[in-house]
């Protein structure tokens, strides 16, 4: 399959990450990966194609964590510019320029795009009431006012949206709000802001997707649809704030362009300064195709708002493909910077040196392409143990291992091919249309699979052949078996590189194969009889429980943090009398005896001594306490609760405990010596 080439270059970008935080898994697996995958595909075809990324180093949860710490927004994006920029590297994404949005070319080249729009008259001015804190002197973006939830009643609500119930919100919609700067109530005053009239755009961006690129996932076509039947709004592009790129007309002093207008025009900035005399012709040539890869929740902003701001600027060409990911979680919760619920990163590129490969196969793996997927450190540590080590490291070791032991590296040459030889052969002739097709429509897990069976042939083939039999009787046979399986590994080499680009490397210089030519994949000449291979290098290597458990308790810490972090307490229950509260009796009593109940793991059976002629309680806390620690202690028990069976013991009345907020179950008993039996009240 040669399929028809209908351009000339490609332009790749990829989502400008928020230069508030490092990058973690989700985004490597949602957009970084796919990207990288797809641009060294076409490398090895040796096509033209550029990569573009960068920092997003505007908005307001810069601001926000700048003032958490007490530093300046520039020193926040300088900060995790850097981090990312280097773990990015360090993972081995080729991009061709990692830019940033609070460069010089990005300032004036967004301020420019703002400007022409404007003296087109492609926007409309329209004042609204926005929340502005008097004593700090400042208009106050929607994160930065917090009030009561109308909807659930959480008295910590963002202006923007609710994190308790998850409801969006205008910063009007609170009750109370409050200035989250000085704490002070706001006052509403009259603003004026520029707005793209979308609805405007509307019937073009609807014949663009809906009619004219019916083939884009079904995920962002349906999202782009949805939006569409909803209809398109007005949306304001620009801001009251001081972080940001200024509004460049008269009359907008203290505004600033909205974040997510600048943003996307940061992949042209980057673009002119790569190549700043050759641009134009990756965004505007009509042989020229451009793909963006983001997650799912960028979709609105690169297939409606960014076109049809490119329409109202009228001399750049739409995006060809917008590959859009679902979302990754982490160990079946969402990943969550502010939480930081995550895989950083710059962190594992610390705790796993050498094993970038290791990371980009599961997360491509477990690519969230059609949904929503999840990450787990067991899966990850399955998955190099049984397919990178078991399958693909075992066979290219077996390959390299046996050509040096039976023909001092010397690669031999095929003789006459057998039925089974042929057979194995043919079953992987269409790889390369295989793994063209997938990688060419976004299939990213089936193209990885598709490597992935390669491997498998080669190991089946060695096993089934089985040389090292034959190496005592017929070296002939062997040399065919082993040239076969040697082409196998120069294959895998191929087939790899835009997926494991480190091992590839590694393999392709075991195998002393110069350059990686996607047009030779499926062939059994890339080898030639006579040269040589190198001794072999280990490509992956077994990680053990340890290695995991580490990364797994760092986790379970995290988890235990931000339940005590978000403590609130319950609503207070509704009024009891000094009659109700009577009916209740509470005594103390001392624990004589404390035994674990049997196949029962939540339960511990207490002999209490309550004054009279003493008692037995089965009390739900064995996960918490230690049993021997609690003989001798003194605790509160309620004397008249109804007797209960609980695993064939009668248990006479309740101990009292306090449920923290993790869930950890805390004995009560008194501060001081009383005798049991006593009441409390
Ligand atoms: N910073 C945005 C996010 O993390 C993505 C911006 S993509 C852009 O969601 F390039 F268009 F800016
Ligand atoms: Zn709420």
């Amino acid at each position: 399959m040669e399929e028809k080439k209908k351009y000339a270059r490609t332009l790749v970008t990829t989502a400008l990450p928020y230069a508030n935080g490092p990058v973690h898994i989700g985004h490597l697996a949602g957009v970084y990966v796919p990207a990288d995958i797809y641009v060294r595909y076409l490398l090895l075809k040796g096509e033209d194609v550029i990569m573009i990324g960068g920092s997003d180093e505007h908005g307001v949860p810069i601001t926000i964590k700048a003032q958490k710490e007490g530093v300046t927004p520039q020193d926040i994006v300088d900060r995790y510019h850097k981090i990312i920029k280097d773990s990015m590297e360090g993972l081995g994404i080729s991009f061709d320029i990692y830019g940033r949005t609070t460069s010089q070319t990005h300032r004036k080249t967004a301020s420019e795009f703002f400007k022409k729009l404007y003296d087109k008259g492609e926007f409309i001015e329209k004042t609204s009431m926005q929340f502005y804190d008097e004593e700090a002197d400042q208009w106050l973006a929607d994160r930065y006012i917090t009030g009561t939830c109308p909807h659930c009643g959480n008295e910590g609500a963002y202006g923007d949206q609710c994190e308790a119930c998850g409801t969006s919100l205008n910063a009007t919609d609170l009750i109370n709000p409050k200035s989250a700067i000085t704490g002070n109530v706001p006052v509403l005053k009259e603003t004026k802001h520029w707005y793209m009239p979308l609805d405007k755009w509307e019937p073009r961006l609807r014949q663009w997707i809906l009619e004219e690129h019916k083939e884009w996932k079904t995920n962002v076509y349906g999202q782009c649809k949805s939006w569409l039947d909803a209809g398109l709004q007005p949306r304001a592009v620009t801001r009251d704030l001081d972080w940001g790129i200024p509004v460049p007309i008269e009359g907008a002093e203290g505004k600033v362009l909205y974040v997510w207008f600048d943003a996307p025009i940061g992949y042209i900035s980057n673009t002119i300064d790569l190549l700043p005399n050759d641009w134009e012709k990756y965004w505007k040539a009509p042989d020229s195709r451009i793909i963006h890869f983001i997650g799912k929740d960028n979709i609105v902003f690169h297939c409606l708002i960014f076109p049809a701001m490119l329409m109202a600027e009228d001399t750049y060409q739409q995006p060809d493909n917008v590959p859009a990911n679902e979302f990754l979680n982490l160990e079946d919760d969402k990943i969550s910077t502010s939480r930081n619920w995550a895989v950083w990163l710059h962190e594992y590129l610390e705790d796993f040196p050498g094993k970038q490969d290791v990371l980009r196969y599961v997360l491509t793996a477990n690519a969230p392409e059609t949904k929503d997927n999840n990450f787990t450190w067991k899966d990850f540590q399955d998955r190099n143990n049984n397919e990178l080590v078991a399958i693909l490291g075992n066979f290219v070791n077996r390959a390299v291992v046996l050509t040096n032991k039976y023909f001092d590296g010397v690669i031999p040459e095929a003789h006459e091919l057998t039925d089974y030889d042929q057979q194995t052969i043919n079953e992987f002739k269409d790889v390369k249309d295989e793994l063209s097709k997938a990688l060419e429509t976004f299939h990213f897990r089936a193209a990885l699979a598709e490597a992935m069976k390669l491997a498998r042939i080669g190991n089946k083939y060695l096993a089934d052949t089985e040389p090292w039999k034959l190496a005592k009787t017929d070296m002939t046979r062997v040399e065919t078996i082993m040239n076969i399986a040697l082409q196998i590994t120069a294959n895998l080499a191929i087939a790899f590189e835009p997926f494991l680009p480190f091992s590839a490397e590694k393999l392709r210089k075991m195998i002393n194969l110069e350059r990686a030519d996607w047009n030779k994949l499926g062939s059994i000449d890339i080898l030639k009889a006579g040269d040589r291979v190198e001794t072999p290098v280990l490509l992956f290597e077994k990680i053990d429980d340890e290695t995991i458990k580490a990364q797994t308790d760092r986790l379970e810490r995290i988890k235990q943090e931000n339940i005590l972090k978000n403590f609130t307490p319950k609503a207070v229950a509704p009024t009891v009398s000094f009659d109700d509260f009577q009916k209740l009796d509470i005594r103390v009593g001392k624990v004589l005896a404390c035994e674990k109940v049997k196949k029962a793991d939540k339960l511990l059976k207490f002999t209490i001594d309550d004054g009279m002629k003493g008692r037995t309680i089965v009390s739900g806390i064995a996960k918490f306490y230690n049993p021997e620690d609690l003989v001798g202690k003194e605790v509160c028990f309620i004397a008249n609760f109804a007797t209960r069976t609980l695993k064939g013991i009668e248990s006479q009345g309740m101990i009292l405990s306090a449920e923290d907020a993790d869930g950890r179950l805390v004995v009560i008993g008194p501060h001081g010596e009383v005798r049991p039996g006593v009441q409390v009240g």
